[in-house]
């Protein structure tokens, strides 16, 4: 999770950050000094990092301790570690973010809060396409849990508690270092074995179709979709707050 602290994103999105004065990184786990992936934001004075655990209703309000904020949730739990551990995956998951949506709704300012979601809120298949009208009917604990957020999401900025977008994110490839948890880690294993010379077996069939995205797009949409005006998300994703993010 990231929160932001004083003002707008504006200038992230179109050069230079000037205008963000703090941003607190919290997850469970820090990266060790010296060992960032991005050296830079390590070395930014305005970055603290926090190591706490979002299923603790304290933690929410302890990242949360100003008005002036915007956040980005993306902690959570993967889908083949929430099939082995649902109740911390709901703890995790659908608890961690009621905490911080709470918390957000009784600051003063309606703070913005931006969610990741994922495919994973519908059944899946390799013949599903995913329109409006398609009923969401989740198949794994994970799933379920990004569900409920969003629909808790929805509903709190329905009521004006909290100004929130949710991303469903398709799979972010590839990724750095160890396989996680996610049952979709396939998608980036079958790249990123073969280029230290570790032979792979890919676990899914070579004629099933799935959406996947590189981080930078990731990073540059949320963050687009956090600059968004309220007018602009309602007018292009309707009442639902909830953008698929599949592209750069
Ligand atoms: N990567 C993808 O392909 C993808 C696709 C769809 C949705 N998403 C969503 O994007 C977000 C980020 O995913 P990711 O791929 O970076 O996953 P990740 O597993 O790399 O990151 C999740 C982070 O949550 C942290 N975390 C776990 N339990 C915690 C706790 N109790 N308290 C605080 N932090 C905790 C972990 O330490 C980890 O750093 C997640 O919400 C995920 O559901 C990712």
């Amino acid at each position: 999770m990231v929160a932001l602290g004083s003002g707008k994103l504006t200038s992230c999105v179109s050069g230079p950050g000037t205008d963000v004065t703090s941003v607190v990184l919290a997850d469970i786990s820090a990266p060790p000094a010296g060992q960032w992936v991005c050296p830079d934001v390590e070395a930014d004075a305005r970055v603290s990092v926090v190591t706490c655990d979002i299923g603790d209703p304290a933690t929410a309000t302890m990242l949360v301790d100003q008005d002036d904020i915007s956040v980005f949730h993306l902690s959570a739990i993967m889908s083949g570690q929430g099939e082995e551990d649902p109740d911390l995956c709901y703890r995790v998951n659908f608890d961690g973010t009621r905490a911080l949506l709470e918390t957000c709704r009784h600051r003063a300012t309606c703070p913005r809060v931006i969610i990741t979601t994922a495919g994973a809120t519908f059944s899946g298949g390799a013949e599903m396409v995913v329109t409006d009208e398609l009923r969401s009917v989740p198949a794994t604990t994970y799933g379920t849990s990004k569900r409920m957020c969003e629909l808790l999401l929805n509903d709190y900025t329905r009521k004006g508690w909290v100004d929130g977008r949710a991303g469903r994110l398709s799979s972010v490839i590839v990724r750095a270092g160890a396989p996680n948890a996610a049952t979709t880690g396939a998608y980036s294993s079958v790249v990123r074995e073969p280029l230290s010379g570790v032979d792979i077996e890919l676990p899914i069939a070579d004629d099933v179709s799935h959406a996947v995205c590189g981080h930078r797009g990731v990073v540059r949409n949320l963050l687009l979709l956090h600059e968004a005006s309220a007018e602009q998300v309602r007018e292009t994703i309707s009442l639902f707050w909830i953008c698929s993010i599949v592209n750069p």
